[in-house]
């Protein structure tokens, strides 16, 4: 339900989609954009209440990828996609994403670091990547917060941010507003399947029938894909990030800003957010003294002055992680009309609008792009991982 518009169960559909993260929503809209029929997205809880609402919101391409290699490609195919992706959200749904164009600040602390960056500086301006490198006086003339301690920086142009929850709030609305079915609080139990095609899926509430199903469950997936034996195993690990959240009306920085242990994203409302954490603790979603305390630490490395800032919020989210860390995305080789949306791990609002553009065009054509190549479910089953 959104808007106050409650919808009654149906029981087929021409796409269902499971999961109403930024992944799932940005799925449904762009199939609703295709005309492809009836769409019924499902979420067991509230639209993007988990992973999606906890994110950063960094675009952070060049800040995260560690090499000129596929991920990088579709990362940056994604990147590109925002400004368009933004103004159209905008235009079908009125709510402001919130697209910030400043860039990233990348700082070295330590001789280790600084090989970092200049490897990282290195590899991105032979790939022809926006990238600048900067003394810390010139990092510090850019941010005034930055410490005094930091021995250099890079400058991502191009590594720009939004307003993840506002991205939540502009998906599920432009896709309702184009006519897709948002069932939520509603949990898939399994997924129906019949000699090598989806039928559909079981919920809590009853059977909907559809020739096309679309997982992008997050770091729940594991859940539903591992009981088909016939699939290859793809198993998503839930990885804790924790976050903390300042008040920072005093305009403390307009950059994103990294080092290679943490990062703070200034907020357009005055919000400064502090993260993360890269925890094994399965689906506890516990904010911890030790994450705390780990987060404060490298933030105040980044710039002293935010302890003086007040600590107003603190949140953690699961990030869906794939065993060699790469999304997993496109139609089952085993079962036709069987597609997966899952994995995105660090980068899921960075990834949202490209993920939704591929896999709403596989369905639509049955075609998958190249850009999809290194992704494919099948990598599962020819390496024999799992
Ligand atoms: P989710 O948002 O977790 O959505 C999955 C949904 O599926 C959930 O709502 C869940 O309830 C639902 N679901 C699960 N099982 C079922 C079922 N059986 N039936 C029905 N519904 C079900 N990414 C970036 O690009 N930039 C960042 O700056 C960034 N920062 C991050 C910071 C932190 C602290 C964390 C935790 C993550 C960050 N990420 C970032 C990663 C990003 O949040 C994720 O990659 C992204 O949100 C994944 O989206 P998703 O839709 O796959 O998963
Ligand atoms: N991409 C930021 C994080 O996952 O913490």
């Amino acid at each position: 339900m959104l808007n106050g518009v409650e919808h009654k169960f149906v029981e087929t559909a021409d796409a269902v989609v499971v999961g109403g993260g930024v992944v799932g929503l940005a799925i449904a809209r762009a199939l609703a954009r295709a005309h492809f029929g009836r769409i019924v997205l499902i979420e067991r809880g509230q639209l993007g209440a988990e992973a999606s609402h906890a994110a950063g919101g960094m675009l952070a391409a060049q800040a995260e990828c560690d090499g000129a290699d596929a991920f990088l490609e579709l990362a940056c195919a994604s990147r590109d996609l925002y400004t368009g992706f933004a103004e159209a959200l905008l235009d079908e749904t009125g709510i402001n994403i919130e697209l910030e164009r400043t860039g990233t600040l990348y700082l070295a602390f330590t001789e280790r670091d600084e090989l970092e960056i200049a490897h990282r500086y290195s590899w991105q301006s032979s790939a022809g990547l926006s990238v600048q490198r900067l003394t810390v006086d010139e990092a510090r003339e850019l941010e005034p917060c930055v410490s005094p301690e930091a021995l250099s920086a890079l400058r991502f142009p191009l590594d720009w941010q939004v307003e993840n929850r506002r991205l939540v709030a502009a998906l599920a609305t432009a896709a309702e507003n184009m006519g897709v079915q948002l069932l939520t609080c509603t949990n898939v139990e399994s997924l129906l399947m019949e000699r090598g095609h989806i039928k559909g899926v079981e919920t809590a509430q009853g059977r909907i029938y559809s020739a096309v199903v679309v997982v992008a469950s997050g770091a729940w997936a594991s859940s539903l894909l591992t009981a088909e034996m016939s699939e290859p195993v793809i198993r998503i690990e839930p990885v804790r990030g924790q976050m903390l959240c300042f008040d920072a009306r005093s305009a403390f920085a307009r950059h994103v800003i990294y080092s290679p242990r943490g990062y703070l994203v200034p907020r357009m409302d005055g919000r400064l957010l502090a993260g993360s954490t890269t925890e094994h603790a399965g689906f506890d979603k516990r904010v911890t003294a030790t994450g705390a305390s780990t987060i404060l630490t490298h933030a105040m490395e980044i710039a002293p002055a935010l302890g003086e800032l007040t600590l107003v919020d603190a949140w953690s989210g699961l990030r869906p992680r794939a065993v060699d860390d790469l999304p997993v995305l496109g139609e089952s080789a085993q079962t036709r009309g069987l597609f997966y949306a899952v994995g995105h791990y660090r980068n899921g609002i960075l990834l949202a609008p490209i993920t939704g553009e591929l896999i709403a065009a596989e369905i639509t054509s049955g075609i998958a792009s190249p850009l999809m190549t290194a992704f494919t479910p099948e990598r599962f089953h020819q390496v024999g991982v799992g």
